[in-house]
């Protein structure tokens, strides 16, 4: 069967995508994760905790899971999908605002004293991780089928181990790395996906602008953001 793994660092991100299907719970260490069937597909849905440390080892048990334990031989895993919100970077960004991320990065990977160019990992060609172009189809289709006062755009993705909150750390990964938007776990997925070569989609809304009034309109404005992105990872997997 074709699976679609769907991950979020809060439980927040995913109650409302929970709520829209008729999801199981499995209650297990060191992750729990939901677990449905729609379209023929099988969902699992499931919560990693904030961090790209916490992202990657959540990435890592699914897919070995998926893989090796015997209630899911024949299971293929088609597509691993990252929702959440995240932070502004680029000025045209609004609150509820969509962001696909066709690159992913880490804006705190910092090999300089070695000479490495910001963002990379020595152990990596790029400081970016590419998304697959269909995905990004996919989830372009899904947002233009939606009826949605909230703009799109396809972009960079920056992530760190930081909220980022100050003028200086975003004109940092504006200028560095040209990114759209910021979180926290995004690139963690996409370089564990892409060790594992599976395919991965980061998708987010804006939650705030990532500077001075982010931890007030981060707190206001998460449930909101989170509402819009759940119908449009829900599209997504229908157009794939
Ligand atoms: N997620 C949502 N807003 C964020 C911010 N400003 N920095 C990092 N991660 C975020």
């Amino acid at each position: 069967m074709k699976t679609i793994l769907i991950i979020a660092a809060m439980e927040e991100e995913i109650r409302p995508l929970i709520d829209d299907g008729d999801f199981r719970k499995r209650e297990e260490s060191p992750f729990s994760w939901y677990e449905g069937e729609r379209d023929g597909r099988r969902w699992i849905v499931t919560v990693s905790r904030v961090g790209k440390v916490a992202m990657g080892a959540c990435v890592q048990h699914f897919i070995t899971m998926l893989r090796h334990a015997s209630e899911f031989a024949g299971d293929e895993i088609e597509l691993v999908i990252n929702m959440g919100v995240a932070g502004a970077i680029d000025r045209s960004l609004n609150q509820g605002d969509i962001v696909i991320g066709d690159k992913l990065c880490q804006h705190d990977m910092d090999v300089a004293g070695l000479g490495y160019e910001p963002g990379l990992n020595p152990d990596y060609d790029s400081v970016y991780f590419v998304t697959p172009t269909k995905l990004v189809e996919a989830a372009k289709r899904a947002y233009e089928s939606m009826d949605t006062e909230y703009s799109l755009v396809v972009g960079t993705i920056a992530s760190g181990d930081q909220f980022v909150s100050s003028h200086e750390k975003k004109e940092y990964i504006e200028s560095t790395f040209k990114a759209y938007a910021c979180e926290m776990e995004g690139a963690a997925l996409a370089q564990v996906c892409s060790d594992n070569d599976v395919p991965f989609l980061v998708i987010r809304a804006i939650s705030d602008k990532a500077d001075g009034e982010a931890p007030l309109s981060y707190a206001d404005f998460k449930a909101a953001a989170i509402v819009n992105l759940t119908g449009i990872v829900i599209g997504t997997i229908e157009q794939m």
